[in-house]
């Protein structure tokens, strides 16, 4: 079970990965004015995806570590950097809602919402470097 977190975690962020790069592709679109394709409804329901997954697997997470080891941030880094996370996930979540019915341009907006989103995923990056730190000392 203690590794159930880190596969549900990497699997997000390799969709994540997918999500980024249309979103750029979205943001050189609209701000940068370049031909750009963008798939929305690939977007959106990849991006709810990935980002309900990292919600879920930080709760797990959590879960794991207070229920095995009777403690939380035993992981140091790693649990400071998933309490600072989930609030970029959050973001990213509540303005995607908003953005997902295409209605008129919303600019400003979108561009809010890929930024939470660029820094959830620069934090998942260090997770995943921070997290295998954390595989070696406690779950080989
Ligand atoms: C978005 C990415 C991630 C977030 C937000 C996150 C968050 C967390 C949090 C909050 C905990 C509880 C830590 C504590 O109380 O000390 C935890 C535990 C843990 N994390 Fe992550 N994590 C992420 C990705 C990963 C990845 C990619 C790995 C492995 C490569 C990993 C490995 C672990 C391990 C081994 C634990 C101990 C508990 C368990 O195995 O369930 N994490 N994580
Ligand atoms: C890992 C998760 C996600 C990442 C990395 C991400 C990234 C991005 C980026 C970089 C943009 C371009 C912003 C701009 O043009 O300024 C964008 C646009 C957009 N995103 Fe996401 N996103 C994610 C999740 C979501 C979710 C969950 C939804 C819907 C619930 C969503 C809906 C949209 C929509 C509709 C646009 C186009 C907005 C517009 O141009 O008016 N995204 N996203």
């Amino acid at each position: 079970m203690l590794w159930l977190h880190p596969i549900l975690q990497l699997a997000a962020l390799l969709i994540a990965v997918r999500v980024l790069f249309m979103g750029f592709n979205r943001f050189r679109f609209q701000h940068l004015k370049q031909k750009c394709a963008f798939n929305w409804k690939g977007h959106v329901k990849q991006g709810k995806i990935a980002a309900w997954l990292w919600m879920a697997g930080l709760v797990l997470g959590l879960y794991m570590a207070q229920h095995t080891w009777g403690a939380l941030a035993l992981t140091g880094p790693h649990y400071t950097a998933g309490m600072l996370m989930w609030p970029f996930v959050l973001v990213g979540l509540v303005t995607g809602y908003l953005l997902q019915k295409p209605s008129g341009k919303r600019p400003g907006l979108a561009l809010f919402h890929g930024a939470a989103n660029l820094c959830a995923f620069v934090l998942a990056l260090y997770q995943t470097w921070s997290g295998v730190e954390a595989v070696r000392l406690l779950l080989l």
